[in-house]
């Protein structure tokens, strides 16, 4: 294996076992951390991205059984973090199919613990990682199994793999990024590292206030991070092409009055979305694009008064001609409630890996799949 985007497949699995994976065990870890409210999943579309793998697997004769984490119990069991809601979900989806405890339950699990690897993989002849939204941890379940078995990519990672490698080595011009949230430091890598590649970088979100305070503008109660002042001055003096709201939608002191401001808001008023002429002009630059990268969202979109925004972005990223891909987390989220998730091309299941592939170019779990696969060369 070559570089970071080449990982091995299902198929090598196969060539491992000399051409079959009848009656092999397979573990396969999964990122079924799916949103559960009031202990109901609110949406599965972690657990359906895994069924194709999981079913390839069972056609193919292995008994399959899959581990994954949910939530961030405290390395002991908890039953708020039991996985029976995903259990009952995966039996109805992929019959067969085991799933083993929370692997958080383990305080092993994150500590990358040798002897919880061992308890992992015991009884197992195979591995195969399918949560790519976990494979930017060097956690036991991600990275230990490769150390000794033979451990391949499933379906879903191969293609985020490929589609943000793409995006990564061979992107089409103008590229442009969406990259909102509320703060600066969870996103200064990948900022710093997309202003490098892209030809627009759009910056939108609570994040926008601290760029605004750079320039000297006054935010008024808005987020603001102070201590990245001095950070996205260096990006803004840097000629890096960043593109910020000319206007945001502002809450009143009172609570209650919402109007468009520009740049700079009075004391008391708190930015919750950009506004209209930004959603606009934002929305431009996605349509004319060729390609398109969306992580976060540009406002409060939970409520409605501040939804403009975002709304905007995933009504260009659904109508423009461009390749688009969103980044997980909040902005797939919003994507699904929009009801436009089938009209762009990728929905990304991992937030934090899919900005930690396109700022690294690597992530733990893949690198682990790639030494897995020369040892076996060997
Ligand atoms: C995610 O939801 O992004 C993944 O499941 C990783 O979860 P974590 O941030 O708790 O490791």
């Amino acid at each position: 294996m070559s570089d970071a985007f080449d990982v091995p497949r299902l198929e090598d699995l196969v060539a491992a076992f000399g051409g079959s994976l009848e009656g092999r065990r397979i573990l396969v870890r999964t990122d079924f951390n799916v949103p559960l409210r009031d202990g109901v999943i609110s949406d599965d579309l972690r657990i359906r991205a895994a069924l194709p793998t999981l079913k390839w697997l069972q056609d193919q004769g292995a008994t399959v059984a899959a581990a994954s984490h949910l939530g961030r119990p405290k390395g002991v069991p908890d039953q708020a973090f039991s996985m029976d809601p995903v259990r009952d979900r995966l039996a109805e989806l992929a019959p067969g199919v085991d799933l083993l405890e929370n692997l958080r339950f383990n305080a092993g699990e994150t500590a990358n613990d040798a002897g919880f690897v061992a308890e992992l993989v015991e009884g197992f002849d195979g591995y195969v990682n399918e949560a790519f939204g976990a494979s930017h941890r060097s956690h036991a379940s991600v990275v230990g199994p490769c150390l000794t078995l033979p451990s391949v990519a499933g379906r879903l990672v191969e293609k985020e793999v490929e589609i943000l490698g793409a995006m990564r080595s061979k992107p089409k011009r103008p590229f442009v990024a969406v990259l909102g949230g509320s703060k600066v430091s969870d996103k200064i890598g990948v900022i710093e590292a997309m202003a490098e590649t892209v030809d627009q970088l759009i910056v939108g979100g609570a994040m926008c206030f601290t760029f605004f305070k750079a320039m000297g503008h006054s935010v008024g109660k808005s987020l603001c991070e102070d201590e990245q002042i001095d950070t996205a001055k260096r990006l803004l003096d840097s000629g890096a092409p960043i593109l910020l709201p000319s206007d945001v939608t502002a809450l009143g002191p009172d609570g209650a009055d919402v109007r468009q401001m520009g740049r700079s808001l009075p004391d008391g008023w708190t930015g919750f979305d950009i506004g209209p002429g930004s959603a606009a002009e934002f929305g431009d630059a996605v349509m004319d694009a060729r390609m398109v990268f969306w992580n976060g969202p540009m406002g409060m979109f939970e409520d409605p008064r501040f939804a403009g925004g975002t709304r905007a972005i995933a009504q260009a990223m659904a109508d423009t001609y461009a390749f688009t891909v969103v980044g997980g987390g909040d902005s797939a989220a919003a994507i699904a409630e929009f009801g436009l998730a089938a009209d762009v091309d990728h929905v990304s299941t991992g937030g934090g890996a899919s900005l930690e592939l396109l700022e690294n170019g690597d992530l733990p779990g893949l690198e682990a799949l790639r030494a897995a696969a020369a040892r076996l060369a060997r």
